[in-house]
Protein backbone atom coordinates (compact mmCIF):
# COMPACT_ATOMS: atom_id res chain seq x y z
CA UNK A 1 0.00 0.00 0.00
CA UNK A 2 1.39 3.66 -0.60
CA UNK A 3 -0.34 6.49 0.88
CA UNK A 4 0.13 10.10 0.21
CA UNK A 5 -0.64 12.06 3.99
CA UNK A 6 -1.34 15.68 3.10
CA UNK A 7 1.80 16.38 0.79
CA UNK A 8 2.59 19.44 -0.92
CA UNK A 9 5.97 20.54 -3.31
CA UNK A 10 6.78 23.72 -4.13
CA UNK A 11 9.92 24.20 -6.19
CA UNK A 12 12.43 26.23 -5.41
CA UNK A 13 11.39 28.80 -7.99
CA UNK A 14 8.29 29.18 -6.27
CA UNK A 15 6.20 26.73 -8.48
CA UNK A 16 3.53 25.25 -6.46
CA UNK A 17 3.51 21.82 -7.70
CA UNK A 18 1.30 19.82 -5.50
CA UNK A 19 -1.00 22.02 -2.59
CA UNK A 20 -2.35 19.36 -0.13
CA UNK A 21 -2.54 15.71 -1.57
CA UNK A 22 -4.01 12.55 0.65
CA UNK A 23 -4.54 9.17 -1.11
CA UNK A 24 -4.29 5.84 -0.41
CA UNK A 25 -3.09 3.08 -3.26
CA UNK A 26 -4.05 -0.50 -2.60
CA UNK A 27 -1.14 -2.84 -3.23
CA UNK A 28 -1.71 -5.47 -6.22
CA UNK A 29 -3.67 -2.63 -8.01
CA UNK A 30 -3.35 0.00 -10.90
CA UNK A 31 -3.97 3.74 -9.78
CA UNK A 32 -4.29 5.94 -12.39
CA UNK A 33 -3.34 9.64 -11.68
CA UNK A 34 -4.73 11.27 -14.74
CA UNK A 35 -5.21 15.01 -15.33
CA UNK A 36 -4.01 18.08 -17.67
CA UNK A 37 -0.32 18.84 -18.25
CA UNK A 38 1.26 20.86 -15.73
CA UNK A 39 -1.13 19.50 -13.46
CA UNK A 40 1.60 17.59 -10.76
CA UNK A 41 1.22 14.07 -11.54
CA UNK A 42 4.73 13.96 -12.28
CA UNK A 43 5.72 15.34 -9.03
CA UNK A 44 3.42 13.18 -7.42
CA UNK A 45 4.71 9.94 -8.88
CA UNK A 46 7.83 10.65 -8.29
CA UNK A 47 7.57 11.26 -4.67
CA UNK A 48 7.23 7.66 -4.68
CA UNK A 49 10.69 6.91 -5.14
CA UNK A 50 11.95 9.83 -3.72
CA UNK A 51 12.96 11.39 -7.06
CA UNK A 52 11.24 14.71 -5.40
CA UNK A 53 11.07 15.19 -1.58
CA UNK A 54 8.03 16.92 -0.93
CA UNK A 55 7.84 20.38 0.95
CA UNK A 56 5.53 19.24 3.62
CA UNK A 57 3.92 16.10 4.29
CA UNK A 58 4.89 12.14 4.29
CA UNK A 59 4.61 9.42 1.39
CA UNK A 60 4.46 5.73 2.84
CA UNK A 61 4.86 2.76 1.26
CA UNK A 62 3.66 -0.31 3.49
CA UNK A 63 3.33 2.26 6.31
CA UNK A 64 7.23 3.04 6.28
CA UNK A 65 7.47 7.09 5.25
CA UNK A 66 9.68 7.17 2.60
CA UNK A 67 12.02 9.94 4.17
CA UNK A 68 13.44 7.38 6.62
CA UNK A 69 14.82 5.10 3.08
CA UNK A 70 18.32 5.75 1.11
CA UNK A 71 17.14 7.38 -1.50
CA UNK A 72 19.19 5.29 -4.60
CA UNK A 73 18.54 2.01 -2.76
CA UNK A 74 14.80 3.26 -2.63
CA UNK A 75 15.00 3.71 -6.25
CA UNK A 76 16.41 0.80 -7.19
CA UNK A 77 13.79 -1.53 -5.27
CA UNK A 78 11.32 0.22 -7.64
CA UNK A 79 10.32 0.11 -11.26
CA UNK A 80 10.08 3.21 -12.85
CA UNK A 81 8.95 3.14 -16.96
CA UNK A 82 9.80 6.83 -18.31
CA UNK A 83 7.85 8.64 -21.54
CA UNK A 84 10.46 8.37 -24.08
CA UNK A 85 11.79 4.95 -22.69
CA UNK A 86 14.60 6.80 -21.25
CA UNK A 87 17.02 4.05 -22.66
CA UNK A 88 21.05 4.81 -23.26
CA UNK A 89 21.95 4.97 -26.62
CA UNK A 90 24.82 3.13 -26.69
CA UNK A 91 24.14 0.04 -24.62
CA UNK A 92 22.81 -2.82 -25.96
CA UNK A 93 19.03 -3.18 -25.24
CA UNK A 94 19.92 -6.40 -22.98
CA UNK A 95 22.31 -3.77 -21.24
CA UNK A 96 19.85 -1.29 -20.59
CA UNK A 97 17.10 -3.85 -19.42
CA UNK A 98 19.96 -5.24 -16.94
CA UNK A 99 21.41 -1.52 -15.67
CA UNK A 100 18.75 -1.82 -12.37
CA UNK A 101 20.41 -5.57 -11.48
CA UNK A 102 23.99 -4.56 -12.26
CA UNK A 103 23.16 -1.25 -9.90
CA UNK A 104 21.87 -3.51 -7.41
CA UNK A 105 25.21 -5.63 -7.51
CA UNK A 106 23.57 -8.66 -9.84
CA UNK A 107 26.62 -10.71 -11.49
CA UNK A 108 26.92 -9.84 -15.35
CA UNK A 109 25.81 -13.48 -16.54
CA UNK A 110 23.24 -13.39 -14.30
CA UNK A 111 22.24 -9.76 -15.06
CA UNK A 112 21.85 -10.57 -18.63
CA UNK A 113 19.92 -14.02 -18.28
CA UNK A 114 17.39 -11.91 -16.29
CA UNK A 115 17.21 -9.41 -18.51
CA UNK A 116 16.25 -11.80 -21.66
CA UNK A 117 13.75 -13.30 -18.92
CA UNK A 118 11.99 -10.18 -18.74
CA UNK A 119 12.38 -9.34 -22.75
CA UNK A 120 10.58 -12.14 -22.94
CA UNK A 121 7.80 -11.22 -20.47
CA UNK A 122 6.93 -8.06 -22.03
CA UNK A 123 6.70 -9.76 -25.66
CA UNK A 124 10.49 -8.79 -27.30
CA UNK A 125 12.15 -11.23 -29.52
CA UNK A 126 15.43 -12.47 -27.86
CA UNK A 127 17.34 -11.19 -31.21
CA UNK A 128 16.30 -7.98 -30.51
CA UNK A 129 18.52 -8.02 -27.40
CA UNK A 130 21.62 -7.18 -29.29
CA UNK A 131 20.53 -4.46 -30.86
CA UNK A 132 20.83 -0.41 -29.96
CA UNK A 133 17.67 1.11 -29.11
CA UNK A 134 18.07 3.58 -31.99
CA UNK A 135 17.58 0.26 -34.18
CA UNK A 136 14.10 -0.64 -32.52
CA UNK A 137 10.98 0.69 -33.10
CA UNK A 138 9.11 3.30 -30.77
CA UNK A 139 6.49 0.45 -29.67
CA UNK A 140 9.37 -2.21 -29.06
CA UNK A 141 11.60 0.88 -27.26
CA UNK A 142 8.54 1.22 -24.74
CA UNK A 143 8.29 -2.50 -24.40
CA UNK A 144 12.48 -2.50 -23.58
CA UNK A 145 11.19 1.00 -20.77
CA UNK A 146 8.38 -1.49 -19.25
CA UNK A 147 11.11 -5.11 -19.33
CA UNK A 148 13.86 -2.67 -17.50
CA UNK A 149 11.28 -1.64 -14.65
CA UNK A 150 10.46 -5.06 -14.14
CA UNK A 151 13.68 -6.80 -14.11
CA UNK A 152 13.94 -6.50 -10.68
CA UNK A 153 10.59 -7.86 -9.88
CA UNK A 154 9.87 -4.88 -7.76
CA UNK A 155 6.40 -4.55 -5.96
CA UNK A 156 6.13 -0.99 -6.49
CA UNK A 157 5.91 0.03 -10.64
CA UNK A 158 5.62 3.75 -11.52
CA UNK A 159 5.02 4.55 -14.80
CA UNK A 160 4.94 8.10 -16.47
CA UNK A 161 3.01 8.32 -19.26
CA UNK A 162 4.80 5.39 -20.89
CA UNK A 163 3.04 4.37 -24.25
CA UNK A 164 2.06 8.99 -24.73
CA UNK A 165 5.09 8.76 -27.98
CA UNK A 166 3.51 5.77 -29.89
CA UNK A 167 0.81 5.72 -32.54
CA UNK A 168 -2.71 4.73 -31.06
CA UNK A 169 -2.44 1.18 -32.77
CA UNK A 170 1.14 0.33 -30.89
CA UNK A 171 -0.55 2.04 -28.33
CA UNK A 172 -3.60 -0.04 -27.94
CA UNK A 173 -1.08 -2.84 -27.64
CA UNK A 174 0.81 -2.09 -25.21
CA UNK A 175 -2.21 -1.36 -22.92
CA UNK A 176 -3.17 -4.78 -23.38
CA UNK A 177 -0.14 -6.34 -22.63
CA UNK A 178 0.09 -4.09 -19.57
CA UNK A 179 -3.33 -5.67 -18.47
CA UNK A 180 -2.21 -8.83 -19.28
CA UNK A 181 1.06 -8.87 -17.31
CA UNK A 182 -0.97 -7.27 -14.38
CA UNK A 183 -3.29 -9.93 -14.12
CA UNK A 184 -0.64 -12.30 -13.71
CA UNK A 185 2.15 -10.37 -12.37
CA UNK A 186 -0.04 -7.97 -9.21
CA UNK A 187 2.09 -5.20 -9.00
CA UNK A 188 1.25 -2.12 -7.25
CA UNK A 189 1.25 0.23 -10.23
CA UNK A 190 0.99 3.95 -9.95
CA UNK A 191 0.20 5.26 -13.46
CA UNK A 192 0.18 8.94 -14.86
CA UNK A 193 -1.48 9.59 -18.30
CA UNK A 194 -3.27 12.81 -19.44
CA UNK A 195 -5.54 10.06 -21.44
CA UNK A 196 -8.83 9.63 -19.58
CA UNK A 197 -9.69 6.51 -21.77
CA UNK A 198 -6.04 5.38 -20.98
CA UNK A 199 -6.91 5.55 -17.08
CA UNK A 200 -10.22 4.59 -17.25
CA UNK A 201 -8.90 1.03 -19.61
CA UNK A 202 -6.15 0.31 -17.07
CA UNK A 203 -7.17 1.97 -13.95
CA UNK A 204 -9.06 -0.02 -11.14
CA UNK A 205 -8.67 3.32 -8.77
CA UNK A 206 -8.76 6.30 -11.41
CA UNK A 207 -7.91 9.80 -9.53
CA UNK A 208 -9.07 12.76 -11.42
CA UNK A 209 -6.63 15.67 -10.91
CA UNK A 210 -6.71 19.85 -11.31
CA UNK A 211 -4.14 21.99 -11.28
CA UNK A 212 -1.93 22.21 -7.84
CA UNK A 213 -2.77 18.15 -7.67
CA UNK A 214 -6.43 18.63 -6.70
CA UNK A 215 -8.41 15.55 -6.40
CA UNK A 216 -11.33 16.45 -8.45
CA UNK A 217 -12.75 13.05 -7.97
CA UNK A 218 -11.03 8.85 -7.04
CA UNK A 219 -12.97 6.08 -7.79
CA UNK A 220 -13.73 3.43 -9.83
CA UNK A 221 -14.09 3.66 -13.41
CA UNK A 222 -17.65 2.85 -13.28
CA UNK A 223 -18.66 5.25 -10.24
CA UNK A 224 -16.86 8.00 -11.85
CA UNK A 225 -19.44 7.51 -15.19
CA UNK A 226 -21.96 7.08 -13.04
CA UNK A 227 -21.72 10.13 -10.57
CA UNK A 228 -19.49 12.40 -11.23
CA UNK A 229 -18.44 14.68 -8.56
CA UNK A 230 -19.02 17.89 -10.70
CA UNK A 231 -18.49 20.08 -14.22
CA UNK A 232 -15.20 19.81 -14.40
CA UNK A 233 -15.22 16.13 -13.95
CA UNK A 234 -18.58 15.97 -16.33
CA UNK A 235 -16.33 17.60 -18.87
CA UNK A 236 -13.25 15.46 -18.02
CA UNK A 237 -14.45 12.33 -18.74
CA UNK A 238 -16.84 13.54 -21.62
CA UNK A 239 -20.29 13.11 -20.08
CA UNK A 240 -21.31 16.62 -21.35
CA UNK A 241 -20.95 16.16 -24.82
CA UNK A 242 -22.96 12.72 -24.40
CA UNK A 243 -20.22 10.99 -25.92
CA UNK A 244 -20.57 8.37 -23.08
CA UNK A 245 -24.14 8.14 -23.79
CA UNK A 246 -25.45 4.59 -24.41
CA UNK A 247 -29.12 3.96 -25.04
CA UNK A 248 -31.16 1.01 -25.66
CA UNK A 249 -33.31 0.55 -28.83
CA UNK A 250 -35.35 -2.67 -29.38
CA UNK A 251 -34.46 -4.91 -32.11
CA UNK A 252 -36.73 -7.98 -33.00
CA UNK A 253 -37.25 -7.96 -29.40
CA UNK A 254 -33.67 -7.67 -28.75
CA UNK A 255 -32.72 -4.94 -26.38
CA UNK A 256 -29.64 -2.86 -28.18
CA UNK A 257 -27.60 -0.55 -26.90
CA UNK A 258 -26.65 2.26 -28.72
CA UNK A 259 -23.95 5.04 -28.63
CA UNK A 260 -24.67 8.68 -28.76
CA UNK A 261 -24.22 8.08 -33.03
CA UNK A 262 -27.01 5.69 -32.90
CA UNK A 263 -24.00 3.18 -33.60
CA UNK A 264 -24.78 -0.16 -32.75
CA UNK A 265 -22.29 -1.14 -29.29
CA UNK A 266 -23.75 -4.63 -28.62
CA UNK A 267 -26.87 -6.42 -26.80
CA UNK A 268 -28.30 -6.72 -23.63
CA UNK A 269 -27.80 -10.58 -22.10
N1 LIG B 1 11.92 21.05 -11.16
C1 LIG B 1 10.92 21.95 -11.27
N2 LIG B 1 11.13 23.25 -10.98
C2 LIG B 1 10.13 24.16 -11.07
N3 LIG B 1 8.87 23.86 -11.46
C3 LIG B 1 8.62 22.59 -11.76
C4 LIG B 1 9.61 21.55 -11.70
N4 LIG B 1 9.04 20.38 -12.06
C5 LIG B 1 7.77 20.66 -12.35
N5 LIG B 1 7.50 21.98 -12.18
C6 LIG B 1 6.21 22.65 -12.35
O1 LIG B 1 5.26 22.04 -11.48
C7 LIG B 1 4.00 21.91 -12.11
C8 LIG B 1 3.62 20.44 -12.15
O2 LIG B 1 4.54 19.77 -13.01
P1 LIG B 1 4.44 18.22 -13.31
O3 LIG B 1 4.34 17.47 -12.03
O4 LIG B 1 5.57 17.88 -14.22
O5 LIG B 1 3.03 18.11 -14.07
P2 LIG B 1 2.45 17.00 -15.06
O6 LIG B 1 3.30 15.78 -14.95
O7 LIG B 1 1.05 16.80 -14.58
O8 LIG B 1 2.48 17.59 -16.43
C9 LIG B 1 4.14 22.57 -13.46
O9 LIG B 1 3.73 23.90 -13.36
C10 LIG B 1 5.63 22.48 -13.74
O10 LIG B 1 6.04 23.51 -14.60
MG1 LIG C 1 4.37 14.75 -16.40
Amino acid sequence: MIEYRSVAKTFPDGTEAVHDFSLVLPSRSTTVLVGSSGCGKTTLLRMVNRMVDPSSGQVLIDDADVASRNPVELRRSIGYVMQHSGLLPHRKVVDNVATPLRLGGVGRRDARSRALAALETVGLDPTLADRYPGQLSGGQQQRVGVARGLVADPNVLLMDEPFGAVDPIVRAELQQELLHLQRDLGKTIVFVTHDIEEAFLLGDQVVILRKGGEIAQVGTPAQILADPADEFVRSFVGLDRGRRTLRIQEVDGKRVVVDADGRAAGVLA
